[in-house]
């Protein structure tokens, strides 16, 4: 079967659901059985069987079927959000006196939890060059278990060379994750590139509506053991609302990444000929650094890009902002609608310098018109011309 075949049909066949297409959502934290050799069954099956309402539900258990499918793993694991997933993943994969490599362009909170938790705990944090490739060769150490990618850096939008990493690190001896959330499962097949660990804040296009958070793990049955049994310890629990939310979102994940995917870049080339930019920040455009990797690599571009003003006073940054009436201020992104972010403060290097003389700001193009979001854009940008810079 293809994917979107499968994205489809995969979870749908537990008895548990009588027929109906979609799973009933089960609220339940005591689950009860018949007899005590029934229980100690189910027990001994800890990580997989429906057991007790925190280990997973008939729900959490579909979704999970589901998304593994379509990310080509083997297996799925559920946590309640989308950073849940990374401190998961970190967690159960690195131990006091392991050394971690994390891409210099990661998702901020990924990166405070590296300082602020993972380093504390004895493991050894180092940032890499987003672009660093194979050279990243040159930073391993004996004890190096781990290298965690995020491609493109969901603020800055360098592509990470992932299959040249992972033939490095696997030559090593050390695993790779990576943050698929930007391509979703539809436009990068992590698994045929050489990442073990597949990371979705599934909060933003797999739920795709902006209405729950849920993270997911995806690998392959030996790392489900180990990753699972972390989690479980942890005591991450998702409720099976939201996993119902995340299984209808992922059934038309397909659909909706296409149509992002073409109004974002209608967006982006427009950008591209206005003089209030100075750049656009978008894998999929020809002229961007990361386009010979993007489409080597990807299938398709999501919603989500940046942009480099001219060196506007932030005053006029900020009216221009404020202006807008189809770009929404919100952190998160993935949802149906357009959203708009200053990004120059969240911009963190450790080994490499961000150098941008005008404001850096996100957009994330929804599934309105594009006509209309250029329009709304272009209002906009009137303010700004009347600034000057
Ligand atoms: C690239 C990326 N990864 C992970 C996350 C975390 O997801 P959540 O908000 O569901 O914890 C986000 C959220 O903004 C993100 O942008």
């Amino acid at each position: 079967m293809k994917r979107d075949t499968r994205i489809t049909h995969t979870g749908r066949s537990s008895p548990y659901f009588s027929g109906s297409v979609n799973p009933p959502v089960y609220r339940a934290s005591t689950v009860t059985f018949p007899t005590m050799a029934a229980m100690a069954d189910a027990q001994g099956d800890y990580l997989n069987a429906f057991y007790y309402g925190r280990i997973g539900t008939p729900t959490t258990m579909a979704f999970e079927e589901a998304v593994a499918a379509a990310e080509g793993g083997e297996r799925c694991i559920a946590v309640p959000s989308g950073l849940a997933a990374i401190v998961g993943t970190l967690t159960a994969l690195a131990k006091p006196g392991d050394h971690v490599l994390v891409s210099d362009s990661v998702y901020g909170p990924t990166r405070t939890f590296c300082q602020d938790i993972l380093a504390k705990s004895g493991v050894t944090v180092e940032y890499f060059h987003p672009l660093a490739g194979d050279t990243i060769a040159s930073l391993f150490k004996p004890n190096t278990r781990l290298v965690f990618c995020e491609t493109p850096g969901s603020l800055t939008f360098e592509m990470q060379d992932i299959p040249a990493i992972a033939e490095v690190a696997h030559a090593h001896g050390a695993l790779v994750a990576a943050d698929n959330t930007w391509a979703s499962p539809i436009f990068f097949r992590p698994f045929e590139k050489g990442v073990d660990v597949s990371i979705q804040a599934a909060t933003k296009y797999i739920v795709g509506h902006s209405d729950a958070m849920l993270g997911t793990i995806t690998c392959n049955a030996e790392l489900y053991e180990k990753i699972k049994s972390n989690v479980v310890k942890y005591g991450y629990s998702v409720g099976s609302e939201e996993a119902y939310l995340g299984l209808r979102g992922l059934r038309t994940l397909p659909v909706r990444m296409k149509q992002h995917q073409e109004n974002a870049l209608a967006v982006a080339r427009w950008l591209q000929t206005r003089p209030e930019v100075a750049k656009v920040l978008h894998p999929a455009l020809p002229d961007d650094p990361g386009y010979p990797v993007f489409e080597r690599d990807f299938l398709g571009a999501s919603g989500l890009f940046g942009l480099i003003l001219q060196a506007y006073p932030e005053e006029a940054m900020v009216a221009m902002i404020d202006s807008l009436k189809l770009f929404s201020l919100g952190f998160s992104w993935g949802g149906f609608e357009s959203l708009i972010m200053y990004t120059t403060p969240g911009i963190v290097r450790t080994t490499t310098l961000w150098n941008a003389d005008g404001p850096t700001l996100r957009l994330h193009v929804g599934l309105e018109d594009p006509d209309d979001l250029i329009a709304d854009l272009a209002a906009g940008f009137e303010i700004l011309d009347a600034f000057g810079y």
